[in-house]
């Protein structure tokens, strides 16, 4: 991490966020799911050769954390260091996650700068004192509209329920500071109407844009009736509502009010991560909080669905016990970042289950995958004593193989850079490897290799050098989703003397065929994608 690593002058960096999570509790797969997409998203645009940064971080005020934290007998701040050092940031570094920064809201460089926010809104008249009563969810940190609640049965009968947390809701009614959201409610559809990729997907567009429509009310941005939180300047009775806070997160980081040659060179957002649970304040609030500034909105704001356990969304509720690490120790940090985003269309909500892990590392990472690495280097090995030879007997089988790339590089590109279609852009990729596989299993070099006739052997040097050099533009565009094996493979393919470190790879140059010269060193390297030993009972 280098949050106060050089801004190159010129364009504006590609900013890429995830939310910035609450730390009552230890992070789960859901969280991990939002966070590797993010880190997908940064890795693929710096190797687009764009200037990225990629934020992540710990949301830390409000009522839960509270609660949390007086529930374990320690104070608030306490109990999100503890969390942040021993829970959050090992994670992300075990699944390697390469944020550029990590903002704490507690942090004074947040606060601070969140005051100074807060203030100016309501020195321009964006903020007053007022009334509210309603129904409260602490899960959510969010007041309900009384038609969105459910009705308790079993144990909680008699009761309105969140939809969102099922859990009873609690009557708020406090005199708090409200920012006058409503009024924004006109210039927020005149945007999505103009600028219509800005939330993405369609189906999560649509809902906002109903949402709008119906008209917006002011939103109540102070507490009173706790502390944890940042002090309403004007008036310390109140904190800051931890929505309004947390948001801010987003500008805080990257130099608001502090460093503006930072904050106009990174700020705004080119993607915001977010689950679709929390749009609406992604794509409503803080578009307002935004436009009543004057300052520029975010590009896209993009809903993840959610991972589901048991027809669930996956919480610290009914996690059924599993952990990141468990997969993890399983099937490697590799394999799990890629099967979340292999696995289920981004933006849709999926299920997770062991057993089409299992199945899917099986047959698409060892089989298609694993064994073309470990097979090419084992007959570049037996055949050319691991020198990689020159192709000089291309045909058409080859041609094919170069078109097949050069289709996969495009879609892969497009689809992940552009689109955030994880899905497509891996299967993409996938498609070539079976390409490959086919390829080889036509060509046959191990009868081939039968022929010690000045064809034979460049025949069978050709059919070598194009798998091998297949396998290079694999590594590269594997690279940001599989990082680890994408490096033992450069290691094996000897790529870094021809072509220099992996990370300075171009994802859209992938296909510029010729890369790896010959007489590169080609090692048996390790096993890409190993036999898992047997799960523990789950
Ligand atoms: N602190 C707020 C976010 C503030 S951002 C300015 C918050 N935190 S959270 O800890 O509840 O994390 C929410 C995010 O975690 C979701 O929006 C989503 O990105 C991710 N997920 C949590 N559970 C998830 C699933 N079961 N499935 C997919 N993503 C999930 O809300």
């Amino acid at each position: 991490m280098n949050p106060n690593g050089p801004e190159s002058a010129g364009a504006k960096a590609f900013y890429v966020t995830t939310p910035i999570y609450y730390v009552n509790d230890a992070p789960h797969l859901g969280h991990a799911y939002t966070t590797v997409a993010a880190d997908v998203l940064a890795r693929w645009h710096r190797q687009r050769g764009e200037r990225v940064r990629f934020l992540t971080g710990t949301d830390e005020h409000g009522q839960k954390i509270m609660r949390t934290a007086e529930a374990n007998g320690v104070t608030p701040q306490e109990w999100c260091d503890r969390l942040v050092s021993e829970a959050w940031e090992p994670l992300w570094e075990h699944l390697d996650i390469s944020n550029d920064d990590f903002i704490r809201t507690t942090q004074k460089r947040h606060t601070d700068r969140v005051r100074e926010f807060v203030q100016d809104l309501y020195d321009k008249g964006e903020i007053y004192k007022g009334g509210y009563e309603g129904p409260y969810c602490v899960g959510c940190e969010e007041y309900k509209l009384p038609g969105e609640l459910l009705d308790g049965e079993g144990e909680y009968a008699g009761r309105k329920l969140c939809p969102v947390h099922k859990r009873p809701v609690e009557t708020l009614s406090e005199e708090n500071y409200f920012f006058r959201l409503s009024e924004y409610g006109d210039r927020l559809l005149a945007h999505y109407e103009a600028e219509p990729d800005f939330i993405q997907p369609e189906s999560a567009r649509n809902e906002v844009v109903n949402f709008v429509r119906q008209g917006l009310q002011d939103l109540s941005i102070s507490r009173s009736t706790f502390d944890w939180g940042i002090p309403i300047p004007w008036d310390s009775k109140h904190v800051i509502y931890v929505w309004v806070d947390a948001l801010l997160n987003y500008a805080t980081a990257v130099g608001y009010n502090e460093n503006p040659e930072r904050f106009e060179a990174t700020f705004p957002a080119d993607v915001h991560l977010v689950g679709k649970d929390i749009l609406r304040f992604h794509a409503v609030i803080w578009p307002a909080m935004l436009m009543a500034q004057g300052l520029p909105l975010p590009r896209k704001v993009a809903a993840n669905g959610w991972l589901m356990v048991g027809g669930e969304k996956m919480s610290k509720s009914n996690l059924t016990g599993i952990k990141p690490q468990d997969l993890t120790s399983h099937f490697g940090v590799d394999a799990y970042r890629w099967y979340f985003l292999r696995a289920i269309s981004f933006g849709q909500d999926g299920s997770f289950s062991w057993e089409d892990l299992s199945a899917r590392y099986t047959s698409e990472l060892a089989n298609d995958y694993g064994n073309l690495a470990s097979r090419v280097a084992a007959m570049v090995g037996k055949y050319f004593g691991g020198v990689l030879p020159e192709a000089t007997a291309d045909g058409d089988a080859e041609r094919a193989v170069r078109d097949g790339l050069a289709k996969a590089v495009t879609e892969a590109d497009r689809r992940i850079g552009d689109e955030l279609d994880f899905q497509g852009g891996i299967l993409a990729v996938f498609e070539f490897i079976k390409q490959v596989n086919g390829y080889l299993t036509e060509q046959e070099p191990w009868k081939v290799a039968k022929d010690e006739s000045t064809e034979g052997r460049a025949r069978l040097a050709t059919i070598l050098y194009t798998a091998a050099e297949s396998l290079r533009a694999i590594a590269v565009l594997l690279n940001p989703v599989m990082p680890e094996t994408s490096r033992k493979l450069w290691e094996s393919l000897g790529a870094e003397a021809s072509r220099g470190a992996l990370a300075d790879q171009k994802v859209q140059e992938a296909g510029e065929w010729g890369g790896l010269r010959a007489g590169a060193k080609v090692t048996k390297g390790a096993v890409l994608f190993p036999r898992p030993e047997e799960p523990a009972a789950v």
